[in-house]
């Protein structure tokens, strides 16, 4: 039997069949607005404080301040997960000098400067081990894949940063933007090198606009194949059946 991690989102463990797989790396792919953060976040909350399992958030393009501002109103004070040593950032998102709340990696500024795979990796190792995490969540890969024009480069860059995201044996959420609805990813060889993918959209049914998620993949693990209604409430998300189409 697979040993799993439960994320602690109602609904979403149900449709993993128990969780992700432990020590996986899942693909969290959407467009903007669709969830992709929150998730994330939750994950990471959950994990803290039901699951007693630190965890390590890169923050690659929202700044940690507005990050921490917009999940305050879910009730999760990020900032008190630091201070109890469950919750490690790594700020690798572009320079804003006023709202930075924690200190930089040596080299990487993300969107400002050329940017190492290896430094950002080591970094992120670093506070693995420091608060013994057991989960990772890194917002977003879109940028980092962006650096390079060539799809080899690319796939490469990314298979280092699976690789050596499976080795921490922390089970791993890597988001990415998705540009249209039926991409996984920007490039689409993001979901063939990871163990998992979610695809979260945004969509129309009729008037009304509705979240759904899907489990695209799970390594692993048998799971729930149909799209799932995903929404967003005062305690976070929340998934459950679509309502069947009238
Ligand atoms: N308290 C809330 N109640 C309901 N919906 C909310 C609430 N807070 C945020 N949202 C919705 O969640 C969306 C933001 O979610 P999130 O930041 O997780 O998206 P994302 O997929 O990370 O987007 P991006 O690609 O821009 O980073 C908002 O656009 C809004 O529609
Ligand atoms: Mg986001």
């Amino acid at each position: 039997m697979t040993e799993k991690t439960k994320s602690g989102i109602p609904g979403l463990d149900e449709a993993l069949h128990g969780g992700f797989p432990k020590g996986s790396v899942i693909l969290i792919s959407g467009g903007p607005g669709t969830g992709k953060s929150i998730l994330m976040n939750q994950f990471l909350y959950m994990g803290a404080t039901e699951f007693d399992e630190p965890g390590v958030l890169v923050s690659m393009e929202e700044s940690l301040a507005s990050t921490f501002r917009n999940m305050d109103q879910f009730g999760w004070k990020l900032e008190e997960l630091m201070e109890t040593g469950k919750l490690a950032l790594v700020d690798a998102s572009p320079m804003i000098q006023n709202e930075r709340v924690v200190l930089k990696p040596e080299h990487p500024v993300l969107g400002r400067e050329e940017f190492t795979m290896e430094s950002l990796l080591s970094l992120i190792h670093r506070e693995i081990r420091r608060i013994k995490a057991k989960r990772v969540a890194i917002d977003s890969i879109s940028t980092l894949t962006l650096q390079h024009k060539d799809l080899f480069r690319i796939r490469h860059d990314l298979l280092n940063l699976v690789r050596s995201l499976r080795m921490s044996e922390a089970t791993c959420l890597v988001a990415v933007e998705s540009p249209t609805e039926t991409s996984i990813g920007r490039f689409d060889v993001e979901g063939f090198l990871m163990d998992g993918v979610l695809m979260m959209k945004l969509m129309s049914q009729g008037n009304v606009r509705i979240r759904t998620i899907e489990i695209g993949k799970m390594r692993g693990t048998s799971h729930q194949m149909n799209p799932l209604l995903l929404i967003i409430g005062d305690k976070g998300l929340q998934i459950s059946d679509l309502p069947p189409i009238q």
